[in-house]
């Protein structure tokens, strides 16, 4: 028989259990939250929920069972849009930008992007390996144990494949899940700069044929924007990889009304993400094509705009919406999902309710993964996190502390607080 473990005690254990299918409109408030609750685990699934009573009468003798202390039990969280792995830090641009500098402005003079790029091909695989582990500790201390994972910063064949086969690594030799995805098109490599159809064709007939080869990646992502790749650019590619089998997300309309979104629903495209400056077609467009919409404030906060996405028109409009971090060294320099769900209620004014359906259940479904992860039911992997409040909604009333005591992945410990 396979280990078993208990967590009673719960003040609030927010399963988000539900129909199986991404949450729109009301359903987004409705956390199915357990008060006083307990869950049983057997493995690396969860067995049972309910309340505390119920579940005590099912366990066996030697069950371990862990004390929540009356505090909240949370599914972890998932990022569903992170760049984690990459070289070097961007700290100069930010002191730029504290001094009147704007994003695109600092990305134009061959910072941003780029400066990164310069980085990580410098990098190995095996230095990028090490730096990505004190990642991914800062993602399990906030309570993630999902991450999206972005390569984009090798844009020639073998770093792309390096960053990839660092995430697939990474996967491997720590207790974080990553989902991987290719962004070759993330910035148009400097030394392409007269020839953009030449690197077009590089990503396409080079680049995917051994991603895809290799089975380094589940999706393929785009920086569709004027200052990146063209919607017919981002066109090409994307559909080339559908071609290969890899699932599609978009970054849309992120710095101007690029058509990145419309560009995701003629895609049918899982995600189009960020979102900013994306008109009431573009809304109605992905409501058509079933495409998430995956909403980064903290790349909005962290270069110092505040044009936030239309959170409340796409949930009005019946999206699916998903927050992330964008974790990255430029836009979003930030791993932590209580920070996005403080930005969500003040900035976008969706209820700390609707936040956490949207770093969770619907962030999973978003990676073809509602089945396994995002809410705490019966089958499913137990990865949850013990927050050190009695309140779900103080994960995003207090902001800037760790609420995060223990996080499980799997039905193991895999970060405790002390
Ligand atoms: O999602 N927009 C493109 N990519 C990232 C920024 C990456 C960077 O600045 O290094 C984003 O914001
Ligand atoms: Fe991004």
């Amino acid at each position: 028989m396979s280990e078993t473990l208990a967590v009673v005690n719960c003040s609030q254990l927010v399963t988000l259990a539900g129909a199986r299918r991404p949450r729109t409109g009301g359903d987004l408030r409705q956390l199915a939250i357990i008060e006083d609750g307990a869950m049983f685990l057997r493995g690396e699934l969860i067995e049972a929920v309910g309340r505390r009573r119920e579940i005590e009468s099912l366990l066996p003798g030697d069950c371990e069972v862990i004390d929540a202390g009356r505090r909240v039990v949370l599914p972890g969280f998932v990022d569903a849009h992170t760049h984690p792995v990459f070289a070097g830090i961007r700290a100069n641009e930010f002191e730029q930008r504290a001094s009147g500098d704007t994003y695109r402005e600092i990305a134009a003079r061959g910072g941003g992007i780029r400066a990164t790029v310069w980085a990580t091909r410098a990098a190995s695989m095996k230095g990028l390996v090490q730096i990505g582990k004190r990642y991914a500790e800062w993602f399990l201390r906030a309570g993630t144990t999902t991450v999206e994972a972005k390569s984009g910063y090798g844009l020639t064949v073998e770093d792309e494949l390096k960053l990839l086969r660092a995430i697939k690594q990474l996967n491997d030799e720590t207790v974080l899940n990553y989902v991987p995805t290719f962004l070759g098109a993330h910035d148009l490599p400097s030394e392409y700069r007269n020839r953009r159809q030449t690197y077009v064709k590089l990503v396409i007939n080079e680049m995917l044929p051994r991603v895809t080869g290799e089975k380094l990646a589940e999706y393929c992502d785009v920086f569709c924007e004027q200052d990146a790749f063209t919607t017919d650019e981002s066109w090409q590619i994307l559909s080339a990889a559908r071609c290969q089998g890899l699932g599609l997300r978009v970054h849309a309309d992120q710095l101007s009304l690029s058509g990145g979104a419309r560009l995701a629903a003629e895609l049918n495209a899982a995600t189009a993400d960020h979102l900013e400056h994306t008109d009431a077609t573009g809304i109605a467009a992905l409501k058509a094509a079933n495409v998430q919409p995956v909403l980064l404030p903290g790349s909005v906060y962290a270069i110092g705009s505040n044009h936030y996405p239309a959170a409340r028109e796409m949930i009005d409009a019946g999206l699916a919406v998903v927050l992330a971090t964008d974790f990255n060294p430029g836009s979003s320099p930030t791993p932590s999902m209580p920070m996005i769900l403080s930005l969500a209620s003040t900035q976008m004014k969706m209820t700390p309710a609707e936040a956490i359906a949207a770093t969770t259940i619907n962030a999973a479904y978003s990676l073809g993964r509602g089945d396994e992860i995002g809410s705490l039911e019966k089958g499913k992997r137990a990865d949850f996190v013990i927050h050190d409040c009695e309140d779900y909604r103080e994960l995003a009333y207090f902001f800037g502390i760790e609420h995060a005591l223990q996080v499980y992945a799997s039905g193991k410990l895999a970060f405790s607080r002390n």
